[in-house]
């Protein structure tokens, strides 16, 4: 059993071994329940390193063929401070939006109140939950060619953000639900929105 809290940040590094292997590949998905999901993941070193943009490239990959808009590397196994996703960051932007990596991010609330919202993920499959999270935020990080990220983000884009980063410090979606009567299979959305989910949405967007 591998003990992921004890887990140096040069594991990763084993990769070098296998310098005939350069193609991008597609890893497994951890999920609800897995111990690397608990932990708080590690600093990186060295955000430029070589190994970083080898574990974005798999990630983007992995990402992609789940068709998911957001991954953080804990969910790959990888206890590392580095997420990526894909929103529109901003009004202009087309449906699809910008791919953006951050490598040891941090949030700051610029809020104190809290929207709902459906959230799903990777880790958490087959299920959406609605979630409170800060409408406004602010955050940091590196990518890796070193370029340092300073952001403000809003709706969408802010809940994105937040849903990836706690995946950095060992939480998932559910843990953030303060009603778990609004934790359903997606399927079931085909009998209607549950009026509690219904309500709590429409508040916040009274006020
Ligand atoms: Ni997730």
């Amino acid at each position: 059993m591998i003990s992921y809290d004890k887990i140096e940040p040069r594991w990763l590094y084993r990769r070098q071994l296998k310098s005939h292997i350069t193609a991008m590949a597609i890893l497994k998905i951890a999920r609800m329940g897995h111990p690397v999901l608990r932990v708080r993941a590690h600093e990186v070193v060295d955000p430029r390193g070589p190994q970083v943009l080898k574990l974005v490239d798999d990630m983007l990959e992995t990402m992609i063929d789940a068709d998911g808009r957001g991954l953080a590397a804990t969910q790959v196994h990888v206890p590392l401070r580095v997420v990526i996703f894909q929103v529109p960051l901003d009004e202009d932007e087309e449906k699809n939006g910008s791919l953006t990596i951050l490598v040891n991010p941090s949030i700051e609330k610029l809020t104190k109140e809290v929207e709902y919202d459906w959230e799903a993920c990777l880790s958490v499959p087959e299920l959406i939950g609605l979630v409170p999270r800060c409408p406004k935020i602010r955050y940091h990080g590196t990518t890796p060619v070193g370029v340092k990220v300073d952001c403000i983000a809003e709706g969408f884009h802010a809940r994105v953000v937040q849903h990836e980063c706690d995946h950095l410090d060992g939480f998932l979606y559910p843990q953030r639900m303060d009603d778990m009567s609004l934790l359903l299979f997606r399927e079931e959305m085909r009998n209607g929105i549950p009026d509690e989910a219904r309500r709590l949405m429409e508040d916040v967007d009274a006020e």
